[in-house]
């Protein structure tokens, strides 16, 4: 396949990282900017079950939680319009997930120190995997074992250290159009 058919493909912009590296707030900003529709998966998923992400994985488990993300993720790239989503820090966990990912989103990895990203989550009760670490060290491990899924899923890896969710997506942009991705917001 020809890299002009890949991108056509393509039609979504999906936004990973580990919690508090600005998913959520980059997602929004980008897509109020190109007036396209922004899903962000974990509020997909409390809506769908009526719950919070917090009580699912009390309730029901961390593997059920990874299926509600992977449907959530199967609806929004099923969205005829060009749509910019908003992942949960975990969804690199879950190979199905990767690999529709791959197939239908330009993946934008927003890179951050784990302890950057602690100072921008407010509430951890909302983060159930930040209260089971119980701990900075544990997080930071967590952190850690993901870096290599985040690098490999990613087209673009974007470093948010010392940059507002403005300026990360900027740089989101100019990444894009240096990818060959301007097409996916023309
Ligand atoms: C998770 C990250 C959370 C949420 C769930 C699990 C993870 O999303 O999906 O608590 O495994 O890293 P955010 O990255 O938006 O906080």
């Amino acid at each position: 396949m020809t890299d002009s058919a890949t991108t056509k493909q393509k039609r979504h912009i999906a936004l990973i990282g580990f919690m508090g590296a600005g998913k959520s707030c980059v997602a929004d900003e980008l897509a109020t900017r190109y007036g396209r529709s922004c899903v962000d998966l974990d509020d997909y998923i409390e809506e769908q079950a009526g719950k919070s992400i917090a009580e699912i994985f009390q309730q029901n488990g961390e593997s059920h939680f990874r299926q509600l993300e992977l449907d959530a993720l199967s609806d929004a790239l099923n969205r005829s319009d060009s749509t910019i989503i908003a992942c949960g820090g975990g969804i690199v966990t879950n190979p199905k997930s990767l690999a529709l990912l791959h197939a239908h989103a330009v993946v934008i990895y927003l890179a951050v120190q784990p302890e950057q990203a602690l100072t921008r989550i407010d509430d951890w009760s909302t983060r159930p995997l930040l209260m089971q670490a119980g701990g900075t060290d544990a997080i930071y491990a967590l952190a850690q074992s993901r870096l290599a899924l985040y690098e490999a899923a990613a087209d673009i890896s974007i470093n948010t250290d010392k940059r507002d969710i403005s300026e990360v997506a900027d740089y989101a942009v100019l990444r894009l159009k240096e990818a060959g991705y301007a097409d996916i917001l023309a």
